[in-house]
Order: structure tokens, then C-alpha cells, then sequence
């Protein structure tokens, strides 16, 4: 039997085929997660939404380009699109938290990643147990629920727990 070759092409193009499908770029965050987490951290800015998603007031969308702006001394959020572009998020977190801000990200825990080694080990992970029921739009437009396939993790970036795991480590 010829047997199909699974480019990665192919295999780009077909998963973008089903998440376009599924209208589910973007996993919003559930309001109890967020809620939860929320009145532990107090966040500030959410920077990476859109003007139906935002969870805070104060926001960056694409427009603005969260991956271009100073985060400042922000408690920031962040559930960043899940595409390839999350290595460019998690970096610009962890860079963010070098300087002042405080980062609390909602990632799909992808252990096998780069940028899970790099960036995500060098912050405070907290693995969420079982899947995150996301909210999303479908391709109508419609708000729905979807379930995630992928397990999730919270990865908290502060220079002071940086500082703290740099000179245990000396
Ligand atoms: C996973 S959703 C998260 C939405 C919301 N903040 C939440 O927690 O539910 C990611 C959002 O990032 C937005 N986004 C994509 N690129 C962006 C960029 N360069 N700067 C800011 N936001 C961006 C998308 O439009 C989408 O609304």
C-alpha cells in the first residue's frame, strides 16, 4: 500500500484547516479560573485579548501588539494565542518579569517544547489538574465551550522568585 507521506507542511496546513474549523484560535480563559486567580494576583493588564474577550479594562490587542509594548511594573495576564507564535510570549514574559513585571500565564503545558525548557522552567509552575473547559468563538460567531485536548499548566514569572532560585542555586 503507498504510503502518505506526513509532511510538515501537510500537517501545518491540516491542523490550521481544523482549528479554523473549530474557530478556535483563541482559548478564552473560563471566568473561574480567571476569577480564582485574579484575587490572588490582582492583575492589571491583560496583554494579549481583544474587545470581547479582555478580562481587565486595561488591555493590548493585535492593533496595539502586546509583543511590542513595555509591560511596565503590570501584574499582567496572559493566554496567549496558541500558535506558533507562543515561543515569541513566553520569551517576551519572561523578559518583561526581568524588568518589573509580575506575569501569570495560562499555557498548554508542552514539556517537549524549546521554549518550555527555556523559559517556563525558570518560573513558578503550578499544573492544572485534568483539562480547562475554554470558551471560544465559533465560526458563526457563537460563544461555546471547548473543552481543551491538551493539558494546561500556570506559569508565573517575578524576579523575585527568580532571584531567590538564582542564589540557592549559587
Ligand atoms: C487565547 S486569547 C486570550 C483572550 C483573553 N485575554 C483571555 O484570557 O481569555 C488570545 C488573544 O490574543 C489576541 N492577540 C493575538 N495577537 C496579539 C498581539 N500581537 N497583541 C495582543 N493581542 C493579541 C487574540 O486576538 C486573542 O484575543
Amino acid at each position: 500500500m503507498e504510503e502518505v507521506l506526513y509532511t510538515k507542511d501537510l500537517k501545518e496546513r491540516h491542523s490550521k484547516e481544523i482549528f479554523q474549523k473549530a474557530g478556535a484560535y483563541c482559548w478564552e480563559t473560563p471566568n473561574e479560573l480567571f476569577e480564582e486567580l485574579n484575587k490572588e494576583f490582582n492583575f492589571t493588564l491583560d496583554v494579549c485579548a481583544d474587545e470581547n474577550n479582555h478580562k481587565l479594562d486595561i488591555y493590548f490587542s493585535e492593533k496595539e501588539d502586546g509583543l511590542k509594548q513595555d509591560w511596565g511594573k503590570n501584574i499582567c495576564w496572559m493566554n496567549p494565542p496558541y500558535g506558533r507564535t507562543i515561543s515569541k510570549w513566553i520569551k517576551k514574559a519572561y523578559q518583561e518579569s526581568l524588568k518589573e513585571a509580575v506575569v501569570v500565564c495560562l499555557i498548554p503545558s508542552r514539556t517537549e517544547t524549546n521554549w518550555w525548557w527555556d523559559y517556563c522552567l525558570k518560573g513558578e509552575i503550578r499544573f492544572i489538574r485534568g483539562r480547562v473547559n475554554f470558551k471560544g468563538r465559533n465560526t458563526k460567531g457563537e460563544l461555546v465551550n471547548y473543552p481543551a485536548t491538551f493539558g494546561n499548566a500556570i506559569v508565573i514569572f517575578r524576579k523575585q522568585k527568580q532571584e531567590v532560585r538564582n542564589s540557592s542555586q549559587a
